[in-house]
């Protein structure tokens, strides 16, 4: 009886320290940046990302697919094809100058699209992806090209 009475007290510590970590490890993020440091923020901004989907639909969609999945010869941008192979700024080259000049079909976009367009339209195709995708492109290229 007093085993039992002992296991009972060992388990409720058990599920009290369990409710904890949750708690304690978010004041930990908050009260040092450190902590998170590691780990990019996502931009999870719904209002560019919402501007963003409109200037891909209007302008990309018809290559690259409704969703960014890609359609031959576009590549996909959705997070499945090789675009987050590319830093930020050399995919907004690419969609600045086009490919034309390098012997590929995409037009350039510097002339119809204003840069804030540009941003919000790679910050659309950027939310398509997995948080390993997006978390894998800024520690091996994004970040290393700063
Ligand atoms: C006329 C078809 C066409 C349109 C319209 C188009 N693209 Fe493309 N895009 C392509 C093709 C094709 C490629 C691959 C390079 C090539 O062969 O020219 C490409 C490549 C890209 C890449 C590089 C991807 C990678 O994996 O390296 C990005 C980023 C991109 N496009 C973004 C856009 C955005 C954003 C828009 C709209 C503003 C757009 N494209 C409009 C055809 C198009």
């Amino acid at each position: 009886m007093k085993y039992h009475l002992l296991m009972l007290a060992a388990f409720t510590t058990v599920l009290a320290a369990c409710s904890e970590p949750a708690d304690s490890e978010n004041k930990k993020q908050a009260e040092s940046p450190a902590v998170v440091s590691s780990k990019h923020i996502r931009i999870t901004d719904s209002e560019q990302i919402r501007r963003g989907k409109k200037v891909f639909q209007q302008n990309c969609a018809i290559c690259h697919g409704a969703k960014g999945e890609g359609k031959s010869p576009a590549p996909p941008l959705n997070g499945s094809g090789h675009a987050w192979h590319h830093s930020s700024q050399m995919n907004r080259r690419t969609i600045s100058d086009g490919t034309k000049h390098l012997g590929g079909t995409m037009p350039a976009w510097k002339d119809k699209l204003s840069e804030q367009e540009i941003t919000d339209v790679m910050a659309w195709f950027q939310s398509k992806w997995s948080d390993e995708i997006y978390q894998l492109w800024y520690e091996k290229v994004e970040s290393k090209n700063k």
